[in-house]
């Protein structure tokens, strides 16, 4: 079953070309310049009216459907609120009558992020979901929804879930932009970045020799920082996720430039810090905090474009994805946190498809 590869997880993560290719099939318009949903059971004029976004999940998932919040703002300029499932079950959150919510869910069985779409179709909100596992609970229970068709996941640790929620969402999100402003044209490029993504998804993959020097690095650590900007935030709060399951190492995710508020304190020479750094807007900035921790010694592994020297002088280690548009750049750097977080672990002798104290899917409240 493991089909020569070490564990499920490095299965998983290698498969993700394939899970990406299954999660857009048939759902890329190329004549309309979108996407579409057999599923959602909302009609074009009802989803036009939909003026705010809400987001339950946790986890992994929670990371994801941080992911789709930029996209959505930036592809549809519609207000996203991401939601912890365990707390927005329980709060007085202000839901109006155009607010859409959705749920996200690898297993479709977690028990916070069902009681989160339980309390929101209580109160007649119509609820989506997306959902890996076919027929499972909350893929029953909501009133529509979108299937990722990643196949099962195995690793407890999530990984290629994670990659076809993304790209999920970035189809909805340019749905949702071509129901509203989003031009033709702007539509398609959208359209040909997302198509673009198993190739350059399997470049990364080819660096995994690399990855795993970064690896060694990492191995006597203690704690890590994950820093990222924008869109890259969720990933590197889902790169320190991904570590701390599976390698029993601290990591905490953090906004590049929010470090200076208080965990700069924590860097020292025995601290790695991985900047999730690909070239973007705000890349000069990302790169003085970068010089920042270089500064205080820290060691630094940066995950960036092909070809930027100035990270890359800068790294300790360098870990390159190809040049890309930024609304898919998240699927390529989340590739070498994955397989960052499990060279650790497999370095340190964890038992890394079941780690201690985790279950696949959490039924308990
Ligand atoms: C992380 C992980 C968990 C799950 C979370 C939600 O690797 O596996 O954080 O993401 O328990 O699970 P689902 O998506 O099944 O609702």
């Amino acid at each position: 079953e493991l089909g020569g590869h070490a564990h499920y997880m490095l299965k998983e993560i290698r498969e993700q070309p394939e899970t990406v290719t299954d999660a857009c099939r048939g759902r890329l318009i190329r004549a309309e310049g979108t996407a579409h949903f057999g599923g959602l059971n909302l009609s074009p004029r009802q989803l036009r009216r939909v003026r705010r976004v809400v987001f339950a999940a946790c986890g992994t998932s929670w990371h994801a459907a941080m992911v789709g919040e930029y996209l959505i703002e930036r592809l549809a300029d519609l207000p996203v609120e991401v939601e912890y499932a365990s707390e927005f079950r329980y709060r007085n959150a202000p839901l109006d009558d155009r607010t859409l919510v959705f749920v996200l869910s690898q297993s479709g069985e977690t028990a916070d992020t069902l009681g989160a779409l339980r309390e929101a179709r209580r109160r007649g909100h119509p609820t989506l979901a997306i959902v890996n596992t076919v027929g499972s609970t909350i893929a029953r229970e909501a009133d529509g929804g979108i299937y990722l068709h990643a196949g099962p996941e195995v690793g407890v640790a999530s990984t290629k879930a994670f990659s076809a929620q993304v790209v999920v969402l970035a189809m909805l999100a340019l749905h949702l932009g071509r129901l509203r402003h989003l031009s033709f044209p702007d539509g398609m490029a959208v359209l040909e970045a997302i198509e673009s993504v198993p190739a350059l998804m399997g470049e990364v993959l080819k660096t995994e020799a690399k990855i795993d020097e970064a690896a060694a690095l990492m191995t006597q650590a203690r704690n890590a920082l994950y820093l990222g900007r924008d869109i890259h935030f969720p990933v590197a709060l889902e790169g320190a996720l991904k570590l701390k399951e599976i390698s029993y190492l601290h990591a905490e995710g953090y906004p590049t430039a929010e470090m200076k508020h208080g965990p700069i304190a924590l860097v020292d020479r025995e601290t790695p810090c991985v900047f999730v750094a690909p070239k973007g807007s705000l890349h000069a900035k990302t790169l003085s905090n970068v010089e920042e921790v270089k500064a205080r010694h820290g060691t630094i592994i940066g995950v960036g474009t092909e070809g930027d020297e100035g990270l890359a002088s800068l790294s300790d280690i360098f870990l390159p994805i190809p040049e890309a548009p930024e609304v898919i750049q998240p699927l390529l750097a989340v590739v070498p946190l994955q397989l960052l977080a499990y060279h650790v672990a497999r370095r340190r002798g964890c038992d890394i498809d079941k780690p201690r104290n985790l279950a696949k899917s959490v039924t308990v409240e």
